[in-house]
């Protein structure tokens, strides 16, 4: 019942040129929005090129934004411009801005906060790393991020929201979750959003797995019952594996 959601997260990857051909590829080859959605989340500026060619199926986010609609920010993005271009997702709380840029589960509480303002669909990253797996933290590491995540959002707001769960040792390592241990922690933040809001957000939202997805292994990691996609980093990059991994779940 809920609806699988491939999305891309190119990171600080590809010119605009190369952006623009990737997009006329991939565009019509998306499955109907009807049964999957799939997103590309490119760097800010190359954003407003890609969402006038983006085509009927496929929806441009972007990777991050400030949590002040405007101010004396150098060098931020706000929300109400993101709004502006019709930017419809944007990835916060991502391991790489936590761990580079010092983003704490308040700073990631407020951006989802003003995502909502500014009628943006969070997709919120949540994950462990390596020793917080090995010393049987993950689940620990998991409940503080999500209740931090969303402190004071309402069980109507929790309706755009999007959970990714993105084992931190998975990222960009080649090194995959096994199918088992992803769906285990999707079931675990589940749970949590079901302790916090009851039965019909948590079994409406959907979870997505990141870490090292590529076109081998999808289809064994959205057969899964609580894993509803995919956040893909270095596979989404190549237009023929998004491609392939759009149509992939369409099984689902
Ligand atoms: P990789 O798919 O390259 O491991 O990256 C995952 C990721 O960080 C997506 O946000």
């Amino acid at each position: 019942m809920r609806k699988p959601i491939i999305a891309g997260n190119w990171k600080m990857f590809k010119t605009r040129d190369e952006a623009i051909a990737f997009i006329y590829k991939v565009s019509e080859a998306m499955p109907s929005i009807k049964e999957v959605d799939t997103v590309i989340c490119a760097q800010a500026p190359m954003m407003r090129c890609l969402i006038k060619r983006q085509g009927e199926n496929l929806r441009i986010g972007a990777q991050n934004l400030y949590y002040e609609d405007e101010g004396a920010f150098t060098g931020e993005v706000s929300g109400s411009l993101l709004n502006s271009y019709n930017v419809e997702y944007v990835i916060i709380g991502h391991s790489e801005r936590r761990n580079y840029f010092n983003e704490t589960d308040e700073m990631v509480n407020k951006k989802i906060k003003a995502a909502l303002r500014n009628d943006l669909r969070p997709i919120v990253c949540v994950g462990e790393h390596l020793e917080e797996r090995e010393n049987n933290l993950t689940n620990q590491v998991l409940t503080t991020q999500i209740k931090g995540a969303f402190e004071g959002i309402s069980a109507i707001e929790m309706e755009q929201i999007v959970i990714a769960y993105e084992p931190i040792w998975a990222i960009g390592t080649g090194k995959t979750a096994t199918s088992e241990q992803a769906n285990e922690s999707c079931g675990y933040i589940r749970e949590l959003v079901r302790e916090l809001y009851g039965s019909i957000v948590a079994d409406g939202i959907r979870i997505q797995y990141g870490g090292s997805v590529k076109p081998e292994n999808i289809d064994e990691l959205l057969a899964k019952e609580h894993i509803d996609g995919a956040l893909i980093g270095g596979a989404s990059l190549d237009p023929d594996k998004f491609i392939a991994m759009a149509n992939a779940a369409t099984k689902k």
